[in-house]
């Protein structure tokens, strides 16, 4: 008997023109954290698709509790004891938390002749799975009242109850809280001391390190190695998933903030629990900063300013000019832009292609004739934001729902690029994007701001906002704890101003 719980070996998987997985390796010990992983299009959600049934492998063979096994289909995948929580969550949110997680499998009970859903049943099982798990919430409630950090920890929830042998995550944290984080931490322990094996994929370096028992990275489809967790460095991963070394994770400075061109003053919403009060002011050609704690408002401050949300009071001036923002044409009209932190759910247009995509924030600068599209013109930029962003894909045609979770990102990303806006609002521009192309985002935030363009960056990762910011303003509970210089700035100062009013 192989010491191993699954083998993958030899996996290929060709989409057109693509070759997404060419002879792909994977062996998985029980009780193991083994991470999977590489930069964003190299195969890694492909590889586990193959394996839950998702995805039919063309070739090379899946070796399971040391049998050869075929899996016809997810629910086939479930069957023989392998759950999956996916990169992109599709959970139904007009249903209990319940019924989300016990969907396709639902106790069933007699009623004379007739077989019908125990809803009773089906709802304390849920509730003590929950309690069992230390999530804090109610079976019965809606799934859409949860955050997006929430429905993610109820997936994992719902892979937990499937009892598995084997349980994949697919960026299970991208939305999660550091705390979440550690709750997820704590349950994943729980499944491997069961002798569970847990394939986990991210992005997050440090996150890999503290969690995994070996990492097998990828690298453009092909297999490039695994070793055991505790003899890697954040620096040797980068350069095997990279191909080359990256001495930076920061392009060097390029901007010089001038004169104060956008000012938002006394902004409040009409909520309880909200923002109150904020102020704040940016440079042209600077990059700012706005750090918290998930819960600090920061999302909802520049939703606000951008006419997503309502305000009770406050104004917004750009350049001596106070501006009338109601909605986010207003805004756009105006030269502001927001790339939205759940770029999936509220940024892409699946059906539509690549250049759709990244066309539809800006339709009316490619007019021909007023009334006409001029796709050679349209073409041309998107073809350059796929060289300039690298995102991978056999062309731009392509529909955005084929491309992998972090290039679908800079598809988005691209869009408002494009639209060249003078105040460029960033929310967790980043999140789920692999090292290298993290870099090229960078250097494209820095190249705009020295083109004159004022950039505001909302990001949960301190390094990041040190690496690249001007000014850091800092929020906790819907106010603004302080400013801090950027370059300067020490992680410390800003959790402090992060924690301030918190007990
Ligand atoms: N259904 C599909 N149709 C066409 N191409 C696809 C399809 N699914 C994946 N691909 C392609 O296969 C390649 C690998 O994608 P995959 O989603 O496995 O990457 P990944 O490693 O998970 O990246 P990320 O970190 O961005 O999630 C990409 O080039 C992607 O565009
Ligand atoms: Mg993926």
């Amino acid at each position: 008997m192989s010491e191993y719980i699954l083998e993958m070996k030899d996996i290929c998987k060709s989409f057109p023109g693509v070759k997404a997985l060419d002879h792909v390796s994977l062996q998985l010990i029980p009780g193991h954290v083994h991470s999977l992983m590489g930069e964003n299009g190299a195969g890694k959600s492909t590889l586990m698709k193959c394996l839950f049934g998702i995805y039919k492998k063309d070739s090379g063979s899946v070796i399971y509790n040391g049998e050869e096994v075929t899996i016809e289909d997810p629910f086939d995948a479930l069957q023989k004891g392998i759950a999956m929580v996916h990169q992109e969550l599709m959970p139904i949110q007009d249903r209990s938390i319940a019924e989300n997680i016990y969907c396709g499998r639902y106790p069933v009970k007699k009623v004379g002749p007739i077989e019908v859903i125990d809803h009773k049943k089906m709802n304390s099982d849920a509730q003590a799975l929950l309690d069992d798990l230390g999530l804090p919430f109610k079976a019965t409630d809606k799934l859409g009242t949860l955050s997006a950090s929430q429905m993610q920890l109820c997936e994992i929830a719902k892979a937990v109850s499937a009892d598995a042998k084997i349980i994949i995550l697919d960026e299970p944290t991208s939305s999660l809280t550091l705390k979440e984080v550690d709750k997820l931490f704590e349950i994943i322990h729980r499944l491997t001391s069961k002798g569970c094996g847990v394939i986990y994929i991210s992005h997050k370096m440090d996150e890999i390190l503290q969690i995994s028992d070996e990492v097998t990275i990828m690298r453009d489809g092909q297999y490039i190695g695994t070793w055991p967790a505790k003899d890697l460095t954040i620096d040797f991963i980068i350069a095997k998933e990279v191909g080359r070394e990256l001495k930076d994770l920061y392009p060097p400075k390029v901007n010089t903030p001038g004169e104060t061109i956008f000012e938002v003053k006394d902004f409040t919403s009409p909520l309880d629990r909200s923002f109150t009060n904020c102020s704040f002011s940016v440079r042209k050609g600077e990059i700012f900063g706005v750090a918290g704690l998930v819960g600090a408002q920061r999302t909802e401050l520049m939703e606000a300013i951008y006419g997503l949300r309502s305000h009770s009071s406050g104004t917004v001036t750009f350049d001596g000019k106070e501006l009338s923002i109601k909605c986010p044409e207003d805004a756009i009209k105006n030269g502001i832009a927001l790339i939205t932190e759940e770029r999936r759910r509220t940024g892409i247009f699946g059906v539509l292609s690549i250049s759709d995509n990244v066309a539809v924030a800006s339709l009316n600068d490619y007019l021909k004739f007023k009334c006409m599209l001029d796709h050679k013109s349209i073409k041309q930029v998107v073809d350059k934001s796929i060289k300039e962003l690298s995102i991978k894909t056999p062309s731009s045609k392509e529909l955005i729902r084929n491309l992998s979770g972090g290039n679908q990102q800079k598809v988005i990303i691209s869009r408002w690029l494009a639209k060249e806006p003078d105040v460029l609002i960033m929310d967790e521009p980043t999140r789920g994007i692999d090292v290298g192309a993290k870099y090229e985002i960078y250097s494209i935030i820095g190249k705009l701001a020295k083109e004159g363009k004022t950039i505001i960056v909302i990001s949960s990762e301190m390094p990041e906002l040190i690496g690249i910011c001007d000014r850091i303003m800092v929020m906790c509970e819907g106010k603004i704890t302080g400013t801090v210089d950027g370059p300067t700035a020490t992680q410390e100062k800003i959790m402090e101003l992060s924690t301030k009013f918190m007990s």
